[in-house]
């Protein structure tokens, strides 16, 4: 009897809102983004990840598969970005310095994932001006931004091939799984890329 009353006076003092129709609108709108996202995703070659990393940009993407290829573009942008810094810092490391065979892969994965970095955000800028689908122009540039994106995956492969001589240890480890996920952010974002190209260019 006690408890009923102590549920009657929470609902009492506490009513449950009526759902506004703004309310009602935004919410569809981020459900019907994150399944496109989630479809979307099926395609790439890392669907949890991808699902992961751009649903959290679901009010930005909607339902348009330019936005979601550009976003995907841009996480894979940030990732590299931070890859560099991190090897950067790596290689100004006193313990390196000394051991020239990590110096040098450090020195070369660095130079790399710059390349990559200026690759992603030429991109970026590329898909910043994208215009109509189906036109010569939409063929153009979408084929730039395949080919930069294509480049910027083989430079972070390229990237971890100099540590093959280095001995193994802490340091060699974080750099290659690093290198490894940065990797899997640029081929998810090359994948949506494709499938947007394609779709765009019937
Ligand atoms: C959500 O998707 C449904 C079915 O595709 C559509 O009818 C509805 O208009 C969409 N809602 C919003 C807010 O985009
Ligand atoms: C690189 O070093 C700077 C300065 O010590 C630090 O602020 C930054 O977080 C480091 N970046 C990475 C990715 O490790």
């Amino acid at each position: 009897m006690k408890s009923l009353f102590i549920a009657f006076l929470f609902f009492y003092l506490h009513p449950i809102p009526a759902l506004s129709s703004a309310d009602y609108d935004a919410s569809t709108t981020v459900s019907n983004a994150t399944d496109f996202i989630r479809t979307s995703c099926s395609a790439t070659l890392y669907p949890d990840l991808c699902y992961a990393s751009l649903s959290g940009h679901a009010n930005a993407i909607r339902q348009d598969p330019a936005r979601l290829a550009r976003t995907a573009i841009g996480v894979s942008l940030s990732r590299a970005r931070h890859m560099a810094a991190f090897v950067s810092n790596l290689s100004r490391e006193a313990d390196y310095g000394a051991d020239p065979r990590a110096s040098a892969a450090l020195h070369d994965c660095f130079s790399n994932m710059g390349d990559a970095v200026d690759e992603i955000q030429g991109s970026l800028n590329q898909m910043r001006k994208l215009v109509a689908p189906g036109s010569e122009s939409f063929r153009f540039q979408m084929g730039n931004v395949q080919t930069w994106m294509s480049a910027a995956l083989t430079d972070e492969e390229t990237c971890t091939d100099g540590f093959e001589d280095v001995d193994d240890g802490p340091m060699k480890t974080a750099v290659c799984e690093r290198a490894a996920n940065v990797k899997k952010f640029t081929s998810n974002a090359l994948a949506l890329v494709d499938c947007y190209a394609e779709k765009g260019m019937n």
